[in-house]
Parts: structure tokens; C-alpha cells; sequence
């Protein structure tokens, strides 16, 4: 069976990754020019020697946080996505910037835009990609890692996803003193703490035993 994609089966195609991770599937790669070929070329650029970083542009936030100098955008198919670009970078980059459209293709176009007009004069489309010559170093870096942190803490992991508003208690004034009590979150299966066994509403406590003395 012939699977293609276009381009290159390497370059950010994620089904064949997961087709090359089956066990069950044999898989035969035969390589192809990629978009990244034809950019490289009309912009004149060697990505080793620059030190291009390729970025995805839906996780743009996220992935270019903390970096700075020449980027590669790919997936910049929507005004969407140029506009959180355009946003999540503290200070505009000091040079205009590339958006390359439709390489290869008869209505191929390199149009050099201001960092503010990104999300304006711009007509993405599924061939879209963006060139930032020079980043400069974020701010918020710091912070975008620690809201990526919070965001797979979300996804992943059982008892964060139990946290509402009420187990955000504020700290007593002057900080929390040394043994101040937060609350703490249900157990899994909702049993609440600090109750002995058999104690609920309407049910006494279960009398002491002698060893608990
Ligand atoms: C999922 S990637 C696939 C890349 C493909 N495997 C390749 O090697 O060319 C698709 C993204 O690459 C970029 N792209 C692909 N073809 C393009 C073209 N002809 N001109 C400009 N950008 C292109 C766009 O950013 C698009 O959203």
C-alpha cells in the first residue's frame, strides 16, 4: 500500500511518525523535497549556519518561550494563529518578517511584513509559513513554562485535575504561620479525611479500643 503526503514523509507529518512507531506495520520511507528545501533556498539561508529554530506555529507560545534569534514558523494556516504569534512576543522583532506562501507552486509569494501588520494584511492558507530573521530574548519566558507546566498537570495528572477554587485557600496573614492547616483535596473515590472508619453523618463513632488508648 503507497501511503503520501506531501513533501517530505519526515518533516512534521505526524501520521507517519505514528504509522513508524507500529510494530504491526512494515514501513518503507522514500524521501521527497520538502517545503523547507524551497525556503531555504529563496531566502538565501543555510539553517545550520544561522541556527534556525523550526517551530510549529499552533504551539508557537509554547514552544518558541525562552527563544530568540532566526525562527521558522510552519502551520500558520489561519489569522488565528498569526494573531497569538504577533502576541505572545514581548518586544516586535527589530526586522521585518517573511511570510512565504504556496512555494513551488505557480502562485508562490514572499511577502516581507512589519511584525504589527501580521495579523492583518496577511491571507493565510494551509501553504503558509513565516520567517522571523531575529527574535529577540522574551520576557515571559519564565512564565510560559510554568503555564505549560500547569496546563500538562491538567491534562495528565489525576489529583490535579480534583483541585477546584475551594482548595485554594489563602494564606493566614504574615505568610502562613509554621503548622497552619490548608485544607486538603478528597482522597480518589471521594472518602473525606481526617474521618475514622464508619463515621458519617447520622452514624456515631466507632467506639475506642483498648490498643488505641
Ligand atoms: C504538516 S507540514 C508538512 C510539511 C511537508 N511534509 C513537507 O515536507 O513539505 C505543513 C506545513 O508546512 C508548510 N508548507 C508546506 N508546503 C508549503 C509550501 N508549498 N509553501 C509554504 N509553506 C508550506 C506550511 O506551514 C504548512 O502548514
Amino acid at each position: 500500500m503507497v501511503y503520501a503526503v506531501p513533501g517530505s514523509p519526515l518533516v512534521a507529518e505526524r501520521t507517519v511518525e505514528l504509522l513508524r512507531a507500529d510494530r504491526r506495520v512494515s514501513v518503507t520511507v522514500e524521501p521527497a523535497l520538502s517545503f523547507l528545501d524551497l525556503a531555504w533556498a529563496r531566502l538565501g539561508v543555510d539553517p545550520l549556519a544561522a541556527g534556525v529554530t523550526l517551530v510549529d506555529g499552533q504551539r508557537f507560545t509554547v514552544e518558541a518561550a525562552g527563544l530568540s534569534g532566526p525562527l521558522l514558523v510552519a502551520q500558520c494556516d489561519t489569522v488565528d494563529v498569526l494573531s497569538a504569534i504577533k502576541l505572545s512576543v514581548d518586544e516586535a522583532p527589530p526586522a521585518d518578517v517573511v511570510v512565504l506562501q504556496r512555494l513551488g507552486l505557480a502562485e508562490e509569494s514572499l511577502t516581507s511584513v512589519a511584525w504589527d501588520d501580521l495579523d492583518r494584511t496577511v491571507r493565510p492558507d494551509h501553504l503558509t509559513c513565516l520567517w522571523i530573521p531575529e527574535l529577540r530574548p522574551p520576557v515571559a519566558a519564565e512564565l510560559m513554562r510554568f503555564w505549560e507546566l500547569v496546563r500538562t498537570l491538567r491534562e495528565r495528572c489525576p489529583w490535579d485535575r480534583q483541585q477546584t477554587p475551594r482548595f485554594a485557600a489563602p494564606l493566614p496573614a504574615g505568610g502562613g504561620a509554621r503548622g497552619a492547616r490548608r485544607p486538603r483535596p478528597p482522597r480518589r473515590g471521594g472518602r473525606p479525611r481526617g474521618r475514622r472508619r464508619g463515621r458519617r453523618a447520622g452514624r456515631p463513632p466507632l467506639p475506642r479500643s483498648s490498643s488505641t488508648r
